[in-house]
């Protein structure tokens, strides 16, 4: 146990994979789901209202009459499918996590939206034949190491249209210069947000190179331990422009955030329209 706590308390090569679930853990994603679902939370989506202005900014820049299909990587339980929904575009939505994808279907099933819902990992589960507008909202990109950002690239390359456009939202060089390392721990004796076991968490973050943060979090309880990788990369516009433009895409447009914010260089993150050549 102490070589093990000892092996595991040394920060990873960069972009080590967790031997864990976060998204479709059992037990996480019925957290990550109570956030999604809370108004005011930052957690696992934008509060409610900053997701009202994005729907509209969105659907005013690439509005549905021009662009009608519609695709959301990263689309959780539903909370942008189903306001592009209602703005017309004809919406498909996946994402990883089951719990949140049913409950997006239960959602639309109930207020009678026709959303398709696909259950898949985005790096290796096949995208719909045609999008003429794909999404990716919430810095989901930086959590990817490069090569996995070169194959979702090509692949909403090779669903989209010509002309078509992908909005992404990172984490900036201004957000890294402002994170500040750290290192703690935790006791939850009646079970918390990483288990709802008795546990101790021991979290820390670390910049690395290259404009790469890791926040870890090793849980320990007295049926094992469990160490959470969690990976962003954050990005200058010419680093993401420049990634971008290898995967045949040309930016359109730069702005502090998906509501269409004013971007300086000091916006924590930025968000980019990226059209398909
Ligand atoms: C930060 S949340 C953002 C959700 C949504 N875009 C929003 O802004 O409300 C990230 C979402 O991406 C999903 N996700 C993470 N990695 C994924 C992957 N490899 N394939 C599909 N979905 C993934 C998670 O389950 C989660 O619902």
């Amino acid at each position: 146990m102490f070589d093990e706590l000892y092996r595991r308390l040394q920060p990873p090569s960069a972009y080590k994979r967790s031997d864990t679930k976060f998204w479709d853990d059992e037990h996480i994603s019925a957290q990550m789901l109570k956030a999604h679902l809370d108004p005011a939370s930052e957690g696992a989506s934008r509060p409610f209202d900053f997701i009202e202005r994005s729907a509209k900014w969105i659907s005013a820049v690439l509005p549905p009459a021009k662009y009608p299909y519609l695709l959301d990587l990263g689309c959780g339980p539903g909370s942008y499918a189903e306001k592009f929904c209602r703005s017309g575009y004809r919406v498909t939505g996946i994402d990883l996590s089951s719990r949140s994808l049913s409950y997006a279907e239960e959602s639309a099933r109930r207020r009678g939206l026709a959303i398709r819902y696909c259950c898949g990992d985005y790096l290796t589960c096949s995208f719909p034949d045609r999008a003429d507008v794909c999404t990716m909202i919430y810095c989901d990109y930086g959590a990817l190491s490069p090569k996995e950002r070169a194959v979702l690239l090509k692949k909403v390359h090779r669903t989209l249209r010509k002309g078509g456009k992908f909005l992404l939202d990172v984490f900036t060089d201004a957000y890294y210069r402002a994170f500040a390392e750290y290192k703690r721990w935790e006791m939850f004796e009646n079970g918390g947000f990483w288990s709802d076991e008795r546990h101790i968490a021991l979290s820390a973050a670390y910049k690395y190179p290259d404009l790469l943060i890791l926040e870890q979090t090793i849980v320990l309880t007295e049926s094992g331990i469990k160490n959470h990788l969690i990976w962003n990369s954050c990005f200058t516009a010419g680093k993401l422009r420049e990634e971008a433009e290898k995967a045949g895409f040309f930016c359109c447009g730069i702005w502090s955030d998906v509501a269409g914010g004013r971007f300086s260089g000091s916006s924590p993150t930025l968000a980019m329209i990226l059209e398909k050549r």
